[in-house]
Order: C-alpha cells, then structure tokens, then sequence
C-alpha cells in the first residue's frame, strides 16, 4: 500500500496547492496537477515540484459533462485516490463526484454555510463579507457533493474582520488560514482519521 495519491485541480496561482505542495511531499504523492486554465501559475509551480501536470480547457468541450468526463478518464488513468479543488473555478458534473464519493475536498474562503453556494468564489465572498457587518471570517475545507460548497466540513478557521479591511486585505488574511488548513485536512485524511455520519466529519484522535 503506498503513499495516498493525490491530484490537486487549479486554476489560478495555486498558492494553495503550493502550501499542499510545501508541506506534504513525501506523506502523499502528488501524481497530477490538473487546470482549466493553460496560463495558470499553478502549472509552474507543479513543474518546479516535478509534478505531472494536465491541462483540460472548459472551452474545448461541448458542455460540462464531456469536460467532467475528460477529467475523469486523466484521474483514472492515474489511480488517484483523492482530489483536491484549490481555486479550482469549474462546477464539476455529478458524475465525477460519484466517481469519487467522499474523495473530492475543496476550500473555501469563508465559513461555510455562510458566504458559499452558487456564484459565491473569490473577491465576490469577502465583499459580501464586508458588506454584512461580519466581525469574523474564515476558511471551510470541505468534502465536494453534487450541492455546490454544503458537502461535510472537515475543517475551518476563523480569521477577524478588521474595521478597515478591503476585500483584498480580508482575502489575503483568509488565505494564510487556508494555507494552514488544507494541508491538515489532507494530512488527516491520508491517516484515516476522517469519520462522516452524515454531514458531519469526526476527526479520529491520532
Ligand atoms: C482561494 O482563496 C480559494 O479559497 C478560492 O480561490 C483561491 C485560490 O487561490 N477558491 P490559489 O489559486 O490557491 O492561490
């Protein structure tokens, strides 16, 4: 039985999937680095990891299912065993989600159920953030189901909001949790030590 398998979808700078890289090479194996997007800076940094990397542009396909579908067959082909969406900016058909039932996890910037669900990505989180009134945000690291961002949470983090904060200053305080949090998530997972009853994760005591 070797080391968990693990593909990382990206679409973006990939500060996550840098943080997932920094602090779990040689406790997982990452065999693919997969994005949407062919500029995204996310590649080089897989390249500079020596991680396989898989481009699979939304735009080449004749709707989300054949996209999903092409994901699918790269994932299988590479018998991984869990994926993680960091920044990943595509809603995935259902199809792969059965295909990987609890083994898909995402992060998102704010505390789930809050601040999530259709539309809800990016800057778009922490201006609705500010825009409440909120004195607290945070990171959500979560197990992906077909209903966008309510699947199990496995953790979260809570960061201030701060009187003067931009979104760009609340996005870069919930990044550095992020940056905490995913790599334990996937840490715990890789143990066994993630329980779902439901829509709840127990963490198993190491
Ligand atoms: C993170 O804030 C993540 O929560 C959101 O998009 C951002 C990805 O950033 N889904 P990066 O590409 O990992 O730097």
């Amino acid at each position: 039985m070797g080391l968990l398998r693990v593909a990382v979808f990206v679409s973006g700078n990939g500060s996550n999937l840098q943080a997932l890289l920094d602090n779990l090479t040689g406790m997982v194996e990452f065999v693919l680095v997969l994005a949407n997007k062919p500029d995204a800076y996310a590649l080089v940094r897989a390249g500079k990891a020596g991680v396989p990397t898989a481009v699979v542009r939304y735009e080449d396909y004749p709707h989300r299912a054949a996209f999903t579908r092409a994901i699918l067959d790269l994932v299988t082909e590479k018998k991984v065993d869990l994926i993680c969406l960091a920044g990943f900016n595509r809603i995935l058909d259902p199809l792969l989600i059965e295909a990987f039932p609890l083994r898909i996890m995402n992060t998102h910037p704010a505390l789930l159920p809050a601040f999530g669900g259709e539309g809800m990505f990016g800057r778009r989180v922490h201006e609705a953030v500010l825009a409440s009134g909120a004195k607290i945000s945070g990171a959500t690291v979560h197990f992906v189901t077909a209903e966008t961002d309510r699947g199990p949470i496995i953790l979260q983090a809570a960061v201030p909001v701060l009187d003067d904060d931009t979104p760009e200053t609340l996005a870069g305080r919930v990044l550095a949790a992020e940056h905490r949090l995913y790599p334990e998530a996937v840490r715990l997972f890789a143990a066994g030590r993630l329980r779902v009853e439901g829509n709840r994760v127990r963490i198993i005591p190491g």
